[in-house]
C-alpha cells in the first residue's frame, strides 16, 4: 500500500504543476488548499505532515485543475481582499487589484479635510473603490455607477457582505457623469486598448470581463465631463495604464483642472493622475 500523501506533498506538487503557468504557483497553491480545507493560510504550516483523505484529495486537485488552466485564483476562491475589505469576485467584474489600493489611497488624502465628502466612482465594478472609501472616510457619501447590470449586481451583493452605506446606479459615462455637485470624481477607467487584447495574460484576457479591460477614450470621456458636476475646488482621481500617466495629466492641465499630480504604484509604474476643478 502506497503512504497516504501529506498536506505537504500535495503542496510541492501542486507547486511545481501550477509553476508551469504561474508565477505566483507557491501562494496560489497555498491559498487554494486553505480554502478546500476551510483553514487559514498560515494554519496550513502546521499541518504539514498531515496525511489527506481521498476526499480532500480530490477537493483539492479540481480547484488545482482550473488554476493550471488559468482561472484567476480570486475567482476560484470567490472572494478577494481590498483594502480592509474582503469582497465577493467572481466573472461578472474585475478583480480589483493592488496598484488600485493607491487611488483610494490618493482620493483618502484629498477628502481628509471633508467631513461629508459626496464621492463618485464611475465604472464601480465590484464597488471596490466605492466601498473602501466608504469604509475609511466614514462621513463619506458614496455613488458607484457602472454600465455593466452583471457587475452592478455583484456590487450590491458586496455593499450587503459589508454593510457600508453605498449608491448604486446603472450609467453610461458615454453620456456624461450623473449629477453633482460632487466633492471628488475617481475612476478606475477601462484602459487597455483595443488592439492590446491580445498581448494580455490568458488569466486576464480569457476570464475577466471585456468590458472592465477594454475601453479606447473611456479616461478621456471622464476627465472632459467631470468639470461639469464637480463642485468648486473638488477633485478627479483617475487610475492610468502603463505610460498613459503623461498623456492624462497633459490632458488634465489642457482642460484647466489645477494641482495636477501624479502618483506611482507598489513597482514605481505611475499609476493615478489627479487634479482639482477650479471652476465655480
Ligand atoms: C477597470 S474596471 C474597474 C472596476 C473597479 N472600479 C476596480 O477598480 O476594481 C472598469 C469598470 O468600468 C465599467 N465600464 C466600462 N464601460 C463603461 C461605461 N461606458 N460607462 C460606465 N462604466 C463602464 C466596467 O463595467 C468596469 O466595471
Amino acid at each position: 500500500m502506497t503512504p497516504a500523501l501529506t498536506l505537504g506533498d500535495v503542496l510541492r506538487r501542486a507547486t511545481e504543476h501550477l509553476g508551469k503557468t504561474s508565477d505566483t504557483a507557491r501562494l496560489d497553491a497555498e491559498l487554494l488548499l486553505a480554502h478546500s480545507l476551510g483553514r487559514e493560510r498560515i494554519e496550513l504550516y502546521t499541518e504539514f505532515d498531515r496525511p489527506l483523505s481521498d476526499a480532500e484529495l480530490d477537493g483539492y486537485r479540481a480547484l488545482v485543475a482550473r488554476r493550471a488552466h488559468r482561472e484567476p485564483v480570486a475567482y476560484i476562491l470567490g472572494e478577494w481582499g481590498f483594502r480592509r475589505l474582503t469582497l465577493a469576485v467572481d466573472r461578472r467584474a474585475l478583480i480589483p487589484r493592488p496598484e488600485t489600493e493607491i487611488v483610494v489611497e490618493r482620493c483618502l488624502v484629498r477628502l481628509r479635510d471633508v467631513d461629508a465628502p459626496r464621492v463618485l466612482d464611475v465604472g464601480t465594478g465590484t464597488g471596490a473603490i466605492a466601498l473602501a472609501l466608504a469604509d475609511e472616510h466614514p462621513g463619506a457619501r458614496v455613488t458607484g455607477v457602472d454600465v455593466s447590470a452583471d457587475a452592478l449586481a455583484l456590487a450590491r451583493e458586496n455593499v450587503a457582505r459589508t454593510h457600508l452605506d453605498v449608491e448604486l446606479l446603472e450609467h453610461d459615462l458615454r453620456i456624461g457623469l450623473p449629477s453633482g455637485p460632487w466633492d471628488l470624481v475617481v475612476s478606475n477607467p477601462p484602459y487597455v486598448e483595443p488592439e492590446e487584447l491580445e498581448t494580455l495574460m490568458p488569466d486576464v484576457r480569457d476570464f475577466e470581463p471585456h468590458l472592465a479591460l477594454v475601453g479606447r477614450g473611456a479616461t478621456e470621456a471622464v476627465a472632459r465631463a467631470a468639470p461639469a458636476e464637480l463642485a468648486a475646488g473638488g477633485w478627479i482621481v483617475l487610475e492610468v495604464g502603463d505610460g498613459q500617466a503623461p498623456a492624462t495629466a497633459a490632458l488634465l492641465d489642457e482642460l484647466g483642472y489645477a494641482d495636477v499630480a501624479t502618483t506611482p504604484d507598489l513597482t514605481g509604474r505611475d499609476r493615478v493622475v489627479e487634479g482639482r476643478h477650479v471652476g465655480g
